[in-house]
């Protein structure tokens, strides 16, 4: 493995109580492509924020553990954030240029850590939509609104700008998940130029796409990491078996629910003991979807039915107060 970059270490976090990541500990070299993978709510774009510390913009966040970037601990509350941050481009799953012209995008960024000159500026706007191949569709135009280029086209345009104040890491949270397939094609084709020079960690529930780009895979589950290792090996001979069923394509979007409950109004144990029941009347290898509102099923309803050797397929909060549970029956 190259040298290390970002060195995560026993890193937990919890909102408002919950685990969302737990002892997560993984190396992710320098200049390569790392995927996190993984079913909805494992965790991925938790522990994609960490990296960068905009998980300290969440309400009820609590994170421990290390995170070195260049050998300084980014948890250190002595440590620099604003000038961490500058080493890292975040591409988000929309894209979200500033209400300003394709030119000023660009430009905007450089501008603030002192590029002045116009033909400076001129220069950089010119480079990264090169780099990005944005240039040749809109050269002409670089003075009209951003918000008026496709979106796969404003997606390309973040790439840019992010790159624009030269980043050394890029961290990207389904960066193709809002667009095309074609404005996909562009982007992972861009990702894949860029990592000569950059280290990419890229969030995808698309297991193709980390199969196209990814140098390594972590593969979380319930916020553990239950794999980690390089992409042929991971994708080819996963050594979990939670892997590979995730791999062979068992996972959420695919996976018809055979039986509904909502425990609503229900605290722990009675909706645990109504899934318990649910179970009993699917036959083996069927899911159940359950609906709870009670914070303490989120996390031991899952346990549970993981002591009973069931499978829980995904845990995901789908408003304010109710959480989806999917338990798949063993068999
Ligand atoms: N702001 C929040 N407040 C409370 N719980 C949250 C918050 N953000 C995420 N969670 C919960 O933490 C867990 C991990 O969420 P996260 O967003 O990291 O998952 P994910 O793997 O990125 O999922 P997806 O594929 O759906 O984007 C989930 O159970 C989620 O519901
Ligand atoms: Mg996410």
């Amino acid at each position: 493995m190259s040298e290390t970059h970002i060195q995560i270490d026993n890193v937990n976090a919890y909102y408002s109580g919950h685990p969302a990541l737990k002892n997560i500990s993984v190396k992710i070299p320098k200049k390569q492509i790392t995927a996190i993978i993984g079913p909805s709510g494992c965790g991925k774009s938790t522990l994609l924020k960490c990296m960068n510390r905009l998980i300290d913009l969440t309400d009820g966040i609590t994170y421990s553990g290390k995170i070195l970037i260049d050998n300084e601990d980014i948890f250190d509350r002595k440590t620099d954030i604003i000038n961490i941050r500058k080493k890292m481009g975040l591409l988000a799953q929309k894209p979200t240029p500033l209400p300003m012209s394709i030119y000023e995008n660009i430009a905007y960024g450089p501008r603030i850590h002192g590029i002045k000159k116009k033909a400076d500026l001129d220069t950089i706007v010119e480079k990264y939509l090169t780099l990005v191949g944005l240039w040749e569709e809109v050269k002409d135009r670089l003075n009209s609104p951003a918000s008026q280029l496709s979106v796969g086209q404003q997606q390309r345009l973040c790439l840019a700008r992010g790159l624009a104040v030269e980043p050394e890491i890029i961290l990207c949270d389904e960066p193709t998940s809002a667009l095309d397939p074609i404005s996909s094609q562009h982007i992972e084709q861009q990702l894949l130029k860029l990592k000569n020079e950059y280290t990419i960690v890229i969030v995808t529930h698309n297991i193709h796409q980390a199969m196209r780009l990814a140098d390594y895979v972590i593969h979380l589950y319930l916020g553990e990491m239950v794999e980690h290792g390089p992409a042929d090996e991971v994708f080819e001979n996963p050594k979990d078996e939670r892997t590979r069923a995730y791999i062979n394509g068992t996972f959420l979007a695919d996976v018809k629910i055979d039986k509904v409950i909502d425990t609503k109004g229900n605290q722990c144990p009675y909706n645990f003991v109504y899934a318990k029941q649910a179970l009993h009347s699917l036959e083996k290898g069927q899911t159940l979807k359950m609906i709870v509102d009670d914070p303490t099923a989120v996390t031991e309803v899952p346990r549970g039915m993981e002591a009973d050797g069931h499978v829980v397929l995904s845990v995901k909060q789908k408003n304010i107060t109710d959480w989806e549970i999917v338990i798949k029956k063993k068999g």
